[in-house]
């Protein structure tokens, strides 16, 4: 058996799903459900006695050597982590205790376990961790795609917890002989995504006729790999990894924020067309995020030549499926956008300035923090028969 963190997150259940589905192997899922975590991803695994859920925090020691003493996994594949960089900016702490003393609790409890092993189970163990490639820092349009000798250069304190968890990794192998492998992959997106993140905040939004937040130029490049070619790269990475070392995982896909965006708005046009106008029309410039990269980009020959792997899905099968992915499951969305988000949403887009493609600014205050409040922009503007769900830009613009 193996421990996955973070099995209840985005990409941790999706690894769940798909490990179970592809082995046999049971797996013991810890995670902590930080407004993150959300065990209805894992509801069509309520009748499978191979997934067992231990709700724990990987910065719990004692609890964390309690559960390697009576379940004795085999390896560990962690991703329990923060992982949203505007959080991290709005809120560094919580990065801070997590991603850095929580992966040095988990790597402490992991070795003390491994040493008590027999030779043949010792030199069996794994230990994986999920890392970022915004460890690297941010590249020029020219530059090469970051490898795995690219120097550390974090810029966010999500990247910089991040990179301080892969160096402790780094450590406890060279230093105790502790057999660890870190990957450090690209943008991941799909089913389950939270919709904080830019693919699936903009279809909510889209379908809820909110604006489509785009920081700054909208020019940022991030590379998307689809989350289930991300499950199997680790998969591979577990099997055939050579110890100690670290892999690069990405998509080719690299795409300028404001395209990803048009092209959602462009399927949603076909998929489910607006009675009036188009999706785009609702696409708001807003003020950039403090420190924003400009452009990530990875270069998976590593793993591409040592083990094979190559990603299944192309950016527009993948970005196909996911789209379909949220229209089919509504109420996931909808049990998630609870007070707590709308929380969020205020904090992060109510104080930034606002514009939309023809430059004309609005405030963006408007339309967040009204809405978390339960007043629609326009009933406090006296245009009470305009239907909550079903404003546009335009026509919040012409309220204004
Ligand atoms: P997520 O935020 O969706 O999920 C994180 C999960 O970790 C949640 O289930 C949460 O409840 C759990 N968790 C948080 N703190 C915990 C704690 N103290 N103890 C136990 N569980 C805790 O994150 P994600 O997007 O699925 O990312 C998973 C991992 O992959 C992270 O380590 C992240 O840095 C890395 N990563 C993410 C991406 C991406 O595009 N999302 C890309 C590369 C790497
Ligand atoms: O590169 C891997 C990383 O990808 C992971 O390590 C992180 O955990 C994951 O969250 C993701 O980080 P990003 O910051 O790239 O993802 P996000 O979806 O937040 O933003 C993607 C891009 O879109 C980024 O350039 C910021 C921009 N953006 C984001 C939001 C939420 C907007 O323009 N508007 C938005 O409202």
């Amino acid at each position: 058996m193996i421990f996955v963190t973070g099995g209840a997150g985005f990409i941790g259940s999706n690894f769940v799903l798909d490990w179970l589905a592809v082995n046999d192997e049971p797996l013991v899922n810890l995670d902590k459900l930080t407004y993150a975590g959300n065990l209805a991803n894992l509801a069509s695994l309520q009748d499978d006695a191979r997934h067992i859920f231990e709700h724990a925090d990987i910065c719990d020691a004692q609890r964390m050597q309690t559960l390697f003493e009576a379940y004795r996994p085999s390896a560990v594949v962690h991703f329990a982590a923060e992982s949203h960089v505007d959080r991290s900016i709005l809120g560094p702490a919580e990065f801070i205790r997590t991603n850095i003393n929580g992966t040095f609790t988990l790597l402490e409890a992991a070795r003390s376990y491994w040493m008590t092993l027999p030779d043949g189970e010792k030199a069996a163990f794994r230990f994986l961790h999920v890392s970022t490639d915004e460890v690297y820092g941010s590249l020029e349009t020219s530059d090469p795609a970051f490898t795995e000798a690219t120097a550390y250069a974090p810029n966010s304190p999500y990247a910089a917890s991040k990179a301080a968890s892969d160096h402790l990794v780094r450590s406890y192998h060279h230093t105790y002989g502790f057999p660890t492998l870190t990957t450090n992959c690209s943008n991941n997106y799909g089913p389950f995504h939270f919709p904080e993140k830019l693919i699936p905040l903009t279809i909510t939004n889209a379908l809820a006729g909110k604006p489509l937040p785009i920081y700054g130029d909208g020019q940022q490049i991030r590379d998307w790999l689809f989350v289930s070619d991300h499950c199997a790269a680790i998969r591979c990475v577990l099997e055939k990894g050579r110890v100690g070392e670290t892999y690069n995982i990405g998509g080719h896909n690299e795409k300028a924020n404001l395209d990803v965006v048009r092209t959602l708005c462009a399927i949603l046009d076909e998929l489910m067309p607006k009675a009036h106008g188009l999706y785009a029309e609702q696409i708001a410039f807003v003020t950039d995020r403090p420190g924003h990269d400009r452009r990530y980009a990875i270069n998976a020959g590593k793993i591409q030549h040592e083990m094979g792997w190559v990603p299944a899905e192309t950016f527009e099968s993948g970005i196909r499926k996911t789209v379909h992915w949220y229209l089919d499951h509504q109420a996931w969305v909808a049990d998630i956008q609870s007070g707590q988000y709308l929380a969020w949403m205020e904090r992060n887009y109510a104080q930034r300035d606002a514009h939309d493609e023809r430059g004309i600014r609005h405030d963006a205050n408007s339309f967040y923090a009204s809405h978390s409040q339960g007043h629609h922009p326009c009933r406090r503007l006296r245009y009470p028969s305009l239907s909550r769900h079903h404003i546009d830009l335009q026509t919040a613009l012409a309220c204004v």
